[in-house]
């Protein structure tokens, strides 16, 4: 079932770079909107000026009573919601083993943690109103997986797999799920993320900054996707390939990911030692 004319969305992580858009492209829809964010400042400048109905709420969604506040929020404000973006997110880098143990424990909390609170605490809300959508921020890093982000592709691969699930609990009561899962594109998400060396930060900056989709796009995209009741929704073509490539040529895509990454990692090295070099000096 398509969005309802003026939806009642929920956002989280609303503050950064797929957040704001999310409510840039709500707000096209003349939505209402409860956008929330750990940092409350961001999530009230996402929905200032907009010229819709909405409010601002901090909510770290790696706690439950925080995620569960919004929906109280949500039903006193508008009697219920008709989308759900589960959308917060955080990046950590480096290797299994030499990420420190609260790196894993930080990105389970918003990356699992997150989503996981917001199905158990909007599933039976929208169950008995027997109508609406979630739509879980994953990632293509969720389906493919490539070297020195173990931990963020292991929770992506839990957001799909939370999201297959639930679709399949939910369809009867005609409630909607859908997993989002992009290919890069350009926000805060590097800058915020942690761990990782110089190298592998500056590389996947340049993912980011290298993206043929915007924030807006990606999100409008997703949004269409929620209109069709899709379930997985990847807005890149490059994406799209990737995940065919896995599916039709596991060898294939096991073999040359790791090269590419290394390759990559390896250009940006030399890179880098090129510029270290005093002028003159090859
Ligand atoms: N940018 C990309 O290339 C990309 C690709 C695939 C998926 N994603 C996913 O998109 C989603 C949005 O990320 P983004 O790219 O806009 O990054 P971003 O860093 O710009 O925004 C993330 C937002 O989440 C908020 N946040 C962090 N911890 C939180 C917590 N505990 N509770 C609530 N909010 C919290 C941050 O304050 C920030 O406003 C994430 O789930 C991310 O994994 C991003």
């Amino acid at each position: 079932v398509a969005l309802p004319e003026n939806p009642r969305a929920v956002v989280t992580g609303a503050g950064g770079g797929l957040g704001r858009a999310f409510c840039l492209q709500l707000a096209r829809r003349n939505a209402r909107i409860l956008a929330s964010d750990v940092d409350l400042a961001t999530a009230q400048s996402a929905v200032a000026n907009l010229g819709i109905e909405s409010h601002a709420m901090r909510c770290d969604v790696s706690k439950v009573e925080e995620v569960e506040a919004l929906a109280t929020e949500v039903e006193r404000r508008w009697g219920g919601v008709d989308l759900v973006i589960n959308n917060a997110g955080v990046g950590v880098m480096g290797d299994v083993g030499e990420i420190p143990i609260e790196n894993w424990q930080w990105i389970i909390g918003v990356n699992m943690w997150g989503p996981i609170n917001g199905c158990h605490v909007f599933a039976p809300r929208l169950k008995k109103q027997k109508s609406g959508h979630v739509l879980n921020v994953a990632s293509m890093a969720g389906l493919v997986s490539s070297p020195h982000m173990t931990p963020y592709n292991m929770t992506k691969a839990a957001v799909v797999s939370l999201s297959e699930s639930l679709r399949g609990e939910l369809a009867r009561h005609h409630v909607g799920v859908s997993a989002l899962c992009p290919y890069f594109f350009g926000t805060n998400i590097a800058r915020s993320a942690r761990g990782g060396d110089e190298t592998l930060r500056g590389l996947a900056q340049k993912m980011l900054d290298s993206s043929d989709l915007s924030p807006d796009d990606v999100a409008r995209i997703a949004l269409e996707g929620v209109d069709r009741n899709q379930l997985y929704i990847l807005p890149h073509n490059r994406g799209r390939w990737m995940w065919l490539a896995k599916r039709w040529l596991p060898g294939l895509t096991d073999w040359l990911t790791p090269r590419i990454v290394d390759a990559q990692m390896k250009k940006a090295r030399e890179a880098a030692a090129t510029v270290a070099l005093p002028s003159g000096e090859k």
